[in-house]
Parts: C-alpha cells; structure tokens; sequence
C-alpha cells in the first residue's frame, strides 16, 4: 500500500515510531554503509537513530559512540542523553545534555531533556529553570512555512494530513500562534485537541505501525477533553480500513478530579478542562466518525477502568494530568498492552506528577523499554514484542 511504502529521509531530525518491519530492512543497509572504508561520523548517527527506534539500546548507544568518536556532533549528544535518560544514568544524561547545550544553546530540546531529569521535590530550581529556558526557546521558533509543505502526496497521507490540521485548528490559525499549536504549548479556544501537531504526527506512525506490524487491540485514549486524539485514532481506522479494532475514549466528561493540586488551579481552568460527553459525541460527529467503533467509558479512571471491557489493547494514550489519574490508567491498563503495543504519556515532560507516577510505574514493574521523546512534553515506549 502506498501508504506504508513511504520513504523516510535517514536525515530526518525527529522522525515518530516505525514498523517493525521498515526498520528490519532499513537497519542493515546502513550498516553496511557503516562497515566500508569510508565511515562516516552521519552514516553512524543515522543507524544509532533506526537502533533506538528498534529498541536496541546497547547497539544504539555503540553507535552513537562511534559517530562521536569521528566528529562531536549534537545530534548524537542529544540522543545519547535521550538515551541515558530512558536508562535512569542521570550523570550520563547529565553530561550528554549540557555538552549539547554547550554546542547549541539555541536549541530547545536539550533544555527540554535536562528538565525531566532532576526531581520536582528536591531540585526544583533546576526543572525550572531548564523547563522555563526550553519554552522559551520553542515559543520563540518560527516554524511558518514548512509546517504546510505536503510531505507525503499519496490519498491517505493527504486526508490524515488534513485531519490533523483541522484538529489543531492549524487551517485557521492566524500566522503567530502557528508555532504554539504545532509544539501544543497553548489551550486553544476552538481546536479539537490540545496536543500540537507533532503529537498527532506521533499518533499516526504508532497506529500505522501497528497495523503494519499486525499488533493486536484496540486505541485507547485516557484523557480526551474535546476528543481529538481520538477522533483523529478513528479516522486512521477507517481510511485504512481497519475494521476489527475499536477506539475507546476514556473521561469524566468533567475535568479532573478533586485533589490539592487541582484546588490550586483557577476556577476557569478547572471549567476549561471539563467538556461534556455531548460535546465530545458532536466533535466526533462533525468529521463522520461516530460509529460501531467507537465507545465511551464515562466516569472517573478509578471507577471505570478498574472493570472495564477494554480487552486488549494495541495503543495506550494516557492523557490525565495528575498523579492518580496517570497511576489509575496505567495500573488497570497497562498489563492489557499487547506485545509490540505503544504507551504514550503525554504529560512526561511538563507535569511533574505525571512523570512521577510513570516513573514509579516502571521502577515498580521492572520496565526497561526506552523512552522515546516525542515533542517537549510527551514520550512513548513500545512493549517489548
Ligand atoms: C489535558 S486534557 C486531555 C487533552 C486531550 N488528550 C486532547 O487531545 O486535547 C485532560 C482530560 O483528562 C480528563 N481526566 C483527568 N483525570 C481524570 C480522571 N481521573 N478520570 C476521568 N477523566 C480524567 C479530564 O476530564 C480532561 O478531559
């Protein structure tokens, strides 16, 4: 299918997941490119990229050492940082991270990356002071033009690309908040999703690999607000043809629940983040997509999901904010991730209490999948298949 036969540029900076099977035949043509006379520090930078991507980290990690060893380069400092987090070698990302900042301190992502790697309660000061630095920086980005360059011409790309744009609200905004919706630094007054365009670029390569790759269950999104995450899981479904998975959209359908931290909020806030069932079916209606596929869980994670008929699951978006909204999804949700199947955290990088409940998920069940970094905030991983 066209779709999948895409070619991706081994240049590209900040490429999404990738099927298992793009990845089994694009890893040895660039080793072999690797194994000549004439190695090249990129040839090394690029194979470290696909390893990651595969999930090989010890080979990644030797790669991305060779490509520095034959040219100090900051992409291959930017992931071996990356890398180092996904470990939990804090001194290794340290060091990685602040070389990089060191070569490039116009870049956003290095800053970004140090932000999460010092803890909320006892080095508060320094997840500021890198989260403030970062925004700053990405606030500051002119990422006009490009973003309505059609990369892909083939139908499917074309109406998915659509989609995405009009779920961002990216076909009307005006020329200055562009760069906020593509990066979802903002709250948008009339957008179908609060996630930024790369977010939704995130979604679509996780559900094209899984179709790709044959993974079995359903899409699942805990945290919808307006839906458009979901609306855009359902769309990829249809135009693929998918008909044997359903897309579950997961809420209170009235924002989040009582907690310390949600009584330090604004009231407006509060009442920003609580849009109703009604509101989410009609979103859903207005791109066609209300159907036998899709099924509301309505009600608060601790209730809904410890019962819940979610079966299998093929992709885990966990979009809560909080704490116990994080720990809920992950705790009645994440033994049911298929092998091979993704879990995306959105709030990784901008809420410390989600990152908390991530990492103390992880430590708990022993999960040594690498994180992946998906924009400033969001990350995913892929079950080990
Ligand atoms: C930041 S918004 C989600 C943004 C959305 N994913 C998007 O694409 O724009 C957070 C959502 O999580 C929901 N939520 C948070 N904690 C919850 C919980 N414990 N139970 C049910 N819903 C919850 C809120 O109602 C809200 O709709």
């Amino acid at each position: 299918m066209a779709y999948f036969s895409m070619e991706i540029s081994s240049d590209s900076a900040n490429f999404g997941p990738l099927s298992q099977r793009f990845l089994s035949e694009i890893i040895p043509s660039i080793q072999s490119k690797c194994s000549t006379n004439t190695e090249s520090s990129r040839n090394w930078l690029n194979l470290g990229k696909y390893l990651m991507l595969a999930d090989r980290v010890a080979d990644a990690t030797s790669a991305l050492q060779r490509s520095l060893q034959l040219d100090t380069s900051y992409e291959a400092l930017l992931l071996l940082g990356e890398l180092s987090i996904g470990m939990g070698k804090r001194d290794d990302a340290i060091r990685y991270l602040k070389t990089c900042i060191e070569l490039r301190s116009e870049r956003w992502e290095p800053w970004a990356r140090l932000s999460v790697v010092f803890d909320w309660l006892t080095e508060r000061e320094e997840v500021i002071k890198y989260q403030t630095q970062a925004l700053k920086l990405l606030s500051a980005q002119n990422t006009g033009g490009e973003v309505f360059a059609s990369k892909k011409n083939d139908p499917v790309s074309m109406y998915i690309d659509l989609i995405k744009r009009t779920l961002t609200d990216l076909i009307y905004d005006e020329p200055e908040t562009i760069s906020l919706r593509c990066h979802g630094l903002d709250w948008p007054l009339r957008a179908h999703s609060m996630m930024g365009l790369y977010a939704l670029d995130n979604i679509e390569s996780c559900v094209q690999s899984i179709i790709e790759d044959g993974i079995e269950g359903d899409l699942v999104e805990a945290g919808v607000w307006r839906g458009g995450g979901t609306i855009l899981m359902r769309a990829i479904l249809k135009v693929l043809g998918d008909c044997g998975r359903k897309v579950w959209v997961c809420d209170s359908f009235q924002g989040l629940p009582d907690s310390d931290s949600v009584r330090q909020m604004t009231q407006k806030d509060r009442d920003l983040l609580a849009v109703s069932r009604s509101t989410v079916e009609n979103n859903f209606r207005r791109y066609g997509m209300l159907d036998q596929q899709v099924d509301f869980l309505e009600g608060w994670f601790t209730d809904t999901l410890p019962a819940s008929p979610i079966e299998k699951v093929a992709l885990l978006r966990l979009d809560g904010d909080l704490y116990s909204s994080t720990w809920d999804s992950l705790i009645h949700l994440y033994q049911k991730v298929s092998p091979g199947g993704f879990v995306i955290i959105d709030d990784f990088g901008s809420i410390p209490e989600c990152r908390d409940a991530v990492t103390h998920f992880r430590r708990k069940f022993s999960i040594s999948e690498p994180i992946h970094f998906i924009n400033w905030q969001a990350i995913y991983w892929r079950k080990s298949l």
